[in-house]
């Protein structure tokens, strides 16, 4: 009798998320029949004092730049080349900062094929002509695959990596997709909930982004709790009527799921977005000066969404409705006092 052709995963990115995702991953393919073993992870090289970081991973089976102190399975491998680490696969698992994304899918376009299944685990948003892009529909356009699945949710990498509990959404087009990516990404401490208002569930991990540089900014400025959590409440609301106005979805239950409320809240309270907008309030310095002082080769993502959801909203004539993206974006890059970002909203 024939056996299933298994599905065989790619992680591409091998950042701070990408290693925590690794070290699940490669715990769960090898308790379920339909996955090959070996995963392939591209990782963008680097040199570790004298070492490349893709034969530290390999040998030492750990990431010690982005997720040091824990431990990657070792049917995890490490590739630096991403043509190679797609060869043969066929679910792609996307987790590197998106202003990389394009680059990359150009590199692997050749080794996907079209019934090639991908989920986006990046949260934040592109430009095309006028409109804003979600980076599922990147994806799916650089590969010329029909759908790329999303997960979101509060999941700060190091607590993920601690088997800290915590939950997650994966927003699917086809449900029986939905299934398979939820047994590859479930465990105990990783719980997995299933969603088909998919473009929502990857609205909800790019938008909270900006409202934690709004909650930064507070915490910058010596605001207390009651001002944080009137932040966060104009910013969910901004993220459901935007998804809604432009989108097309935004059901209310979906921002009751963890990419949601529960991402939302964690993202203001912790993370680095939080962290940079703090200090910008405090330094009045750029963003590009605080995230390479900050953040270790990480990047922040909530400014440069704001600058795409900002060109949006112009567009759209529609800049006085969302008073909180627009005056994140403006405190960002137009040189706005942070103390303004309490008088807008
Ligand atoms: N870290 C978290 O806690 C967390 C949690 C949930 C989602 N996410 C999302 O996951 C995505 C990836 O974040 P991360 O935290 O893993 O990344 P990161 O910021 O930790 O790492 C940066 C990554 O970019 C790579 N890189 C640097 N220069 C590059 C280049 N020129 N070309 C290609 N790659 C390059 C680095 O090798 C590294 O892997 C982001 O969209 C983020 O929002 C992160």
């Amino acid at each position: 009798m024939a056996t299933a052709k298994k599905y065989s995963v790619c992680i591409v990115g091998s950042g701070n998320w990408g290693s925590a995702i690794a070290r699940i991953i490669g715990e769960n393919v090898k308790k379920s029949d339909l996955f090959e073993e070996r995963v392939a992870m591209w990782v963008f090289e680097e040199m570790i004092g004298d070492r490349k970081l893709t034969d530290v991973i390999n040998n030492d089976h750990e990431n010690v730049k982005y997720l040091p102190g824990f431990k990657i399975p070792e049917n995890v491998v490490a590739i630096p080349d991403a043509a190679k680490a797609a060869e043969g696969a066929n679910i792609f698992i996307f987790v590197l900062p998106h202003q990389f994304v394009e680059g990359v899918c150009k590199q692997i376009k050749g080794h996907v094929t079209k019934d090639a299944l991908a989920i986006s685990l990046i949260k934040g948003v592109d430009s095309k002509g006028t409109g804003l892009v979600l980076t599922s529909s990147v994806i799916e356009e650089a590969l010329g695959i029909s759908e790329c699945c999303v997960l979101m949710g509060a999941n700060l990498a190091n607590e993920v990596a601690a088997e800290n509990f915590c939950e997650a959404t994966i927003g699917y087009k086809n449900a029986e997709h939905g299934k398979i990516l939820q047994t590859l990404f479930h465990t105990s401490y990783f719980r997995i909930a299933i969603c088909s208002d998919c473009q929502t569930v990857e609205l909800c991990g790019a938008l909270k982004n900006v409202v934690a540089v709004g909650a930064g900014i507070c915490d910058g400025l010596g605001y207390g709790g009651n001002t944080k959590a009137a932040v966060i409440r104009i910013g969910l609301k901004e993220m459901v009527s935007f998804a809604k106005e432009f989108f097309g979805g935004g059901h209310d239950a979906t921002f009751l799921e963890s990419c949601g409320v529960a991402d939302l809240v964690t993202t203001c309270y912790g993370g680095r977005n939080r962290k940079v907008a703090e200090a910008l309030a405090k330094t009045r310095k750029s963003i590009e000066q605080l995230e390479a002082e900050l953040l270790n080769g990480q990047k922040v993502q909530g400014p440069p969404t704001s600058i795409e959801v900002y060109k949006l909203l112009q567009t759209k004539g529609t800049v006085d409705q969302y008073p909180l993206f627009s005056t994140v974006y403006r405190i960002c890059y137009e040189g706005l006092p942070p103390e303004d970002l309490v008088k807008n909203i």
